[in-house]
Formats: C-alpha cells, sequence, structure tokens
C-alpha cells in the first residue's frame, strides 16, 4: 500500500514537472527568477527603468515573474502591433491585482466578455460617439474658460496684493487648474453638473487613498495558490474601510443628486439609472462604470498637459511658434475655441509630441491572454500578462530622431496617428481596449493648451528655465514635483478685459 502511494506521488509530481516544463518552453528570455518571489525582489520603484534595462540584455520581448505569475512584456512597434491587432482577440483580456479593480464588474477591469462588450457600446454610444462629442462641445469650452478665469483670478489677486506688477513675477501651481478644467469636464459629461468643492476634494482624497492601497499588494497578491490568503488575512481592513468610503462620497455626490434632478436631465448617470431600474445594470454596475470614467479620465489627460507645459517651457521656440499660429489663426478679440483646432497644425503636432514622449500610462494596462498564442516567435501561455511599453516604444531611436528632445515639428510633415492605427506611438493603446476616449481627450488636450499659450506666456521661475522633469513611479506617469511657473499676460492680450467673458 504504502509503495503504491508513493508511486503515485512520484508519477503526480513527474507529470507536474513535465507540465510545467512544457508550460514553460519556448517564453520569451528574461531575467532569472527565485522560487516563489520570481523577479519581484530585482523590480524597481519604475517598472519601466527595470523592464527597459532587461530588454537591453534579452531583447524587445521578456518574461518577468512577478512571484509565479508569468508577465510578457513588449516594447517595439512591430510586437506591440502584433499584441494588440494580430494576436488582439486572444490578449483582450485583464490582469487583476488589487482588490480595487471591481471583481472585473466594471468597464476598465473587465475581462473581454458579453458584458464589457454591452458596457463598452453603451459609453461609446452616449459619451464618445463623434455626436456625443459634438453635443459635449460647448461644456469642454465652458470650462476651459472657467480654467482661465481662475488664473485670471488669482494673477488679479497678487497685482492687487501687490506682490506683482503686470508682468507677473509669482509662480502658479499649473496641476492645481488642470486638474479642476478635466476633472469638472468629466463630472459635467458623466453627472451633469461639477462636483462642490469639498465633494471634488473628497474625490481627489479618495483618489489618491486608492493608488496607495493598490501599491500595498503583499506578495501573496502575486502566488496564485497564496491569493486567498491576501484577501482573506490582510486585505481587510483598510480595503473595506476605503470602500465604504468610496461608496458614501458616491451616493452624496451622485445618486441623491441624481434623485432630486428633473427627469429630462441629460448626465450619463441618469441613464445609467434609468438601465438599474429596468434591471439591465446592477448598482455595482453603475457605481463602478461612472468612477471608472472619473478616475481614467481626469488624471490621465491632466497629467499629459502638464508634462506638455513643463517642454513648452523649456523649449521657449516651441511657445513661440505656438503662440504666433494662434495669434495670427484667432487675432486678439476672442478665445480659440474646438472648431479652431484644424486650423492649427502645430498646436495639433504639439499634442501628439506631448502624448509620443509623456502617455500617461507608460506601460498601458496589463492586458491577459485568454488563449495560448505566439507573439513575435516566442510563446505566450494562456493566463500571461500582457504589458506594452508604449513609453520606450514612443522613445524608440530606431522610429524617432532624437527621441528625447520635444520637437512638435516631427508630426508636421507626416500625418501620424495617435490614437492607434501607427504603432511607433500608441499612447491610447489599440485595437478592442484602445481607449474608448481619445479623440474627447485630444480635442480637450489641444482646447486647454491652445487657451492657455493664447493668453499667458510662461515660464520657469527658476533661471535658464530649470524644471524638474522626474516622474513618480506607478501606473500613472505624473511630474514628481508639480509644475510651477510664471505666467504673464501673453504679448496683445496686456489686459484682464482681453479674455474676460464677452
Ligand atoms: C490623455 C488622455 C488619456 C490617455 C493617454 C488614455 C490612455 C488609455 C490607455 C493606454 C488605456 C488602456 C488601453 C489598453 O489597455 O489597451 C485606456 C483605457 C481606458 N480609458 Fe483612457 N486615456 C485617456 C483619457 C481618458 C478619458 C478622458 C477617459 C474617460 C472620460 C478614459 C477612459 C478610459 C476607459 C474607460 C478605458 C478602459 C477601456 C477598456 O478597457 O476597454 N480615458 N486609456
Amino acid at each position: 500500500m504504502v509503495l503504491y502511494v508513493i508511486s503515485l506521488i512520484t508519477i503526480i509530481t513527474a507529470m507536474m514537472m513535465l507540465y510545467q516544463r512544457w508550460w514553460r518552453s519556448n517564453i520569451p528570455p528574461g531575467p532569472k527568477p527565485r522560487f516563489l518571489i520570481g523577479n519581484l525582489h530585482q523590480m524597481k520603484p519604475h517598472w519601466t527603468h527595470s523592464f527597459a534595462e532587461w530588454s537591453q540584455t534579452y531583447g524587445p520581448i521578456i518574461s518577468v515573474w512577478m512571484g509565479t505569475n508569468l508577465t510578457i512584456v513588449v516594447n517595439t512597434a512591430e510586437l506591440a502591433r502584433q499584441v494588440l491587432r494580430d494576436k488582439d482577440h486572444q490578449l483582450s483580456n485583464r490582469h487583476r491585482v488589487a482588490r480595487m479593480t471591481q471583481n472585473g464588474t466594471d468597464l476598465v477591469w473587465s475581462d473581454y466578455n458579453p458584458h464589457y462588450v454591452k458596457l463598452r457600446k453603451l459609453c461609446t454610444l452616449e459619451l464618445f460617439s463623434l455626436k456625443s462629442i459634438e453635443n459635449f462641445r460647448s461644456l469642454r469650452e465652458m470650462e476651459t474658460r472657467s480654467m482661465l478665469e481662475s488664473i485670471l483670478k488669482d494673477l488679479t489677486i497678487m497685482q492687487d496684493s501687490g506682490d506683482v506688477d503686470d508682468q507677473v513675477h509669482k509662480p502658479v501651481v499649473v496641476r492645481k487648474y488642470l486638474g479642476a478644467v478635466v476633472l469638472n469636464t468629466i463630472s459635467r459629461l458623466m453627472l451633469g453638473k461639477e462636483f462642490k468643492s469639498e465633494e471634488g476634494e473628497e474625490f481627489k482624497a479618495i483618489v489618491h487613498k486608492e493608488h496607495l492601497l493598490a501599491g500595498t499588494g503583499t506578495l501573496f497578491d502575486h502566488v496564485w495558490w497564496l491569493e486567498w490568503v491576501s484577501s482573506w488575512v490582510i486585505s481587510d481592513k483598510n480595503f473595506l474601510e476605503h470602500k465604504v468610503r468610496r461608496t458614501k462620497w458616491f451616493r452624496g455626490a451622485v445618486m441623491e443628486e441624481e434623485d432630486a434632478v428633473a427627469e429630462d436631465h441629460e448626465g450619463f448617470v441618469r441613464k445609467l439609472l434609468v438601465l438599474k431600474e429596468k434591471n439591465e445594470l446592477s448598482e455595482e454596475t453603475v457605481v463602478s462604470l461612472v468612477w471608472n470614467m472619473l478616475t481614467a479620465g481626469a488624471d490621465t489627460t491632466a497629467v499629459v498637459i502638464e508634462w506638455a507645459m513643463a517642454e513648452i517651457i523649456k523649449y521657449p521656440i516651441v511657445q513661440k511658434k505656438a503662440q504666433q499660429e494662434l495669434d495670427s489663426v484667432i487675432g486678439f478679440e476672442r478665445l480659440m475655441t474646438e472648431s479652431d483646432i484644424s486650423k492649427l497644425p502645430y498646436l495639433q503636432c504639439l499634442v501628439k509630441e506631448a502624448l509620443r514622449l509623456h502617455p500617461s500610462t507608460p506601460l498601458m494596462l496589463p492586458h491577459k491572454a485568454s488563449e495560448t498564442v505566439w507573439v513575435g516567435g516566442y510563446k505566450v501561455p494562456k493566463g500571461t500578462t500582457v504589458f506594452v511599453d508604449v513609453q520606450s516604444i514612443g522613445r524608440d531611436p530606431a522610429n524617432w530622431e532624437n527621441p528625447e528632445e520635444f520637437r512638435p515639428e516631427r508630426f508636421l510633415g507626416e500625418d501620424i496617428d495617435v490614437k492607434g492605427r501607427d504603432f511607433r506611438v500608441i499612447p491610447f493603446g489599440s485595437g478592442r481596449r484602445v481607449c474608448p476616449a481619445a479623440q474627447m481627450s485630444l480635442n480637450l488636450m489641444a482646447l486647454v493648451m491652445g487657451n492657455l499659450l493664447h493668453c499667458f506666456s510662461w515660464s520657469s521661475p527658476i533661471p535658464g528655465e530649470i524644471i524638474d522633469m522626474s516622474e513618480s513611479p506607478g501606473l500613472l506617469s505624473i511630474m514628481t514635483t508639480p509644475l510651477q511657473a510664471l505666467a504673464s499676460f501673453h504679448s496683445g492680450r496686456s489686459g484682464v478685459h482681453r479674455i474676460s467673458l464677452d
């Protein structure tokens, strides 16, 4: 009997080892993993830095073990095309680690399944179709105008307090205005209203906490047969408290308000709630969907504009060229609107260049293989997480001359698409999971940046236009030091009245 049991265990172990060997055969090369922890101990806070270093040794497609989870990273345009276009069908699921990912009941973290398709269709139709983008144009323009007024107000306060003369010499924190204009635009799009200031503050605090919690994953999260330990023992007080706080905020800022508004109210939430009444959507999905849009939309757009403004200050010639174009197309008697964008090729190039050099999510969001596929001649086994390093692709010297240089002109000669068709620059991803808000974000970025440059001239408070261009680690590429800049009225706009409301 004992002999029988020992033989059985030996056979099972041998079979498991053979299966594992087969499973791992032909996967891309990469750093040697350790038992249980894989390569986690070698990962730098900026994952992109580790991936770039390993890629120097092992090539453009590498295997990295996050605990026991195999992760494959690609960093060339050709491999991105294979992942996001040729093998899109098998690589469109999502890898989810943190408990903050709604277990896939939402849009962003859902696997590619009928539930996802339904939500994606709904959002595209109601929020991001060309018709919807056009319908909400005045909303973006109003919010941009409010942003200018807010900057103007702050500068006027400085002038009145005698801190500065007409040529302003006290810096403003650019992020403050960008965060507000983007969040207000999206919240009005979603809810038909702006948040009250305390609601906005609470929202920001919750998102901040969410980022912190997402970073508190433990080794258990990366070892598939120990994941339950993580959610059972470690998770939960913090996470549960956070969830309660988020739901409370949501009920107060979104649902209660919605109950009170008229039936013909136009916010997206109203439409979601009607579907909930008809039992076509659960409350959890409604909450997650609104949360998705607010979180996926607000920071992503604001951070790119902040980087763009930093680059513009670093390269004054770029600022001058953009302003010359704005002045000659628009003049000085009115503000720029979205219908001007098509007549402003340099401004469009500036937006593209900012997205090339500083995509908001340098590794996009993690995809996951629903079947075993082959990419670049290597096996990507079912269940593998796949990252596309869009930041490295946008800086690949094989495709871009002097890639580290901020030079919008590079886009002038060639009509390069940045919404997922040209794999040399894919800040919004590509294929089935491409960012649904790409066109709307491009419009908003051009509108905000155009107005900032048309109304003001920007410079650094530190002589020599010195700016800290370092970025914080994490899913989003955020400037470590918030950009501080001196704003003075752009020549031809030397008075407040020039940009005050008509
Ligand atoms: C500069 C601005 C933005 C950039 C660079 C950006 C980039 C991205 C990227 C890289 C992805 C992942 C694509 C993939 O996994 O293949 C994504 C997904 C997504 N983005 Fe954006 N995004 C931006 C703005 C926005 C805005 C304003 C919204 C909403 C109001 C939004 C909503 C979403 C949603 C819902 C998804 C998930 C799509 C899915 O999984 O199917 N994004 N975005």
